[in-house]
């Protein structure tokens, strides 16, 4: 039996990362799969990956379907095939996001458009156009950060992105109690993605950043993107059935000693 048998779940930004990890994790554990993100031949790789991993003890389904999460037409077109299939939604993932360094004092009116526009007017309305769709006892999870609640230089206003995405669950939580819809966050430390990589400022340097991240984490190390899907399973699922507008870190201790 797995802990997802029957259910549909759409997770955004899941040809990559902590995205594609859940998403593989969803499917291995019986969910149907709706996957997105813009990268068309990232995302036709990661429904490969899906099926092969999956075997002959095939996995629910999986689609993929392209889409921007900041672009509303996109948006629509998702969450139709989706309704299409006629069985409603039963976990959302809303993990589309990222990030770049800039400094107070650099910071460009398109930086701030750009990351708040995926992170959070994404996140927003990907909640939004997604609710004719949830089914009763669903379970929507929003990829919250470290970062939220912790000053880290020049990473400002993805922190900010991120702190809007904890106070989201919140609300949203408390709006959708009544239709049985639990909202949480999902607060990953840093994690070895792409996404992580690319904060470096060449490819170069990267393993230079991401030894300089470890080092800051009580368990001395990066997580690994199945650590956060773990997670993130664990918030989609009945096990969670009492929570709601919490933030679950799984972030090695980075946020907590
Ligand atoms: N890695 C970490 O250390 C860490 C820590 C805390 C929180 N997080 C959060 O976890 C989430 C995943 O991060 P990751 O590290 O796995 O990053 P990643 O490897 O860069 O993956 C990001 C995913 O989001 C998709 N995406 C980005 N912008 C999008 C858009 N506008 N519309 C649709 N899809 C979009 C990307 O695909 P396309 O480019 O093809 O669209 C990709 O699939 C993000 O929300 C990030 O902020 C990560």
């Amino acid at each position: 039996m797995g802990q997802l048998d029957g259910k549909t779940a759409l997770v955004t930004g899941a040809n990559s990362g902590i995205g594609l990890a859940t998403a593989r994790r969803f499917a291995a554990e019986g969910a149907y799969v709706f996957l997105t993100g813009r990268r068309e031949r990232e995302l036709d790789e990661a429904v490969k990956s899906i099926v092969d991993a999956g075997g002959s003890s095939a996995v629910g389904g999986v689609t993929g379907i392209r889409g921007d999460v900041s672009d509303l037409g996109d948006l629509d077109r998702v969450m139709a095939a989706v309704a299409e299939r006629g069985q409603g939604l039963d976990v959302l993932f809303t993990n589309a996001g990222g990030g770049s360094f800039l400094p107070l004092g650099e910071i460009t009116p398109e930086h701030f458009d750009e990351t708040f526009g995926t992170n959070v007017r994404g996140t927003l309305f990907t909640v939004q156009k997604a609710l004719p769709l949830l089914n009763e006892g669903a379970s929507v999870v929003l990829a919250g950060s470290t970062a939220a609640g912790k000053g880290t230089p020049a990473f400002s206003v993805y922190g900010a992105t991120k702190a809007a995405i904890r106070s989201f669950a919140r609300s949203w939580a408390a709006e959708l109690a009544d239709r049985g819809i639990r909202v949480n966050a999902i607060a990953p430390g840093p994690t070895e993605t792409p996404g992580l990589r690319g904060l470096a400022p060449t490819p170069g340097q990267a393993p230079a950043l991401l030894t300089a991240m470890a080092r800051q984490v009580p368990l001395g190390r990066l997580g690994t993107p199945d650590e956060i899907a773990a997670a993130v399973l664990f918030l989609a699922s009945d096990q969670s059935s009492f929570i709601t507008g919490s933030e679950l870190f799984a972030d090695g201790g980075a946020n907590q000693t």
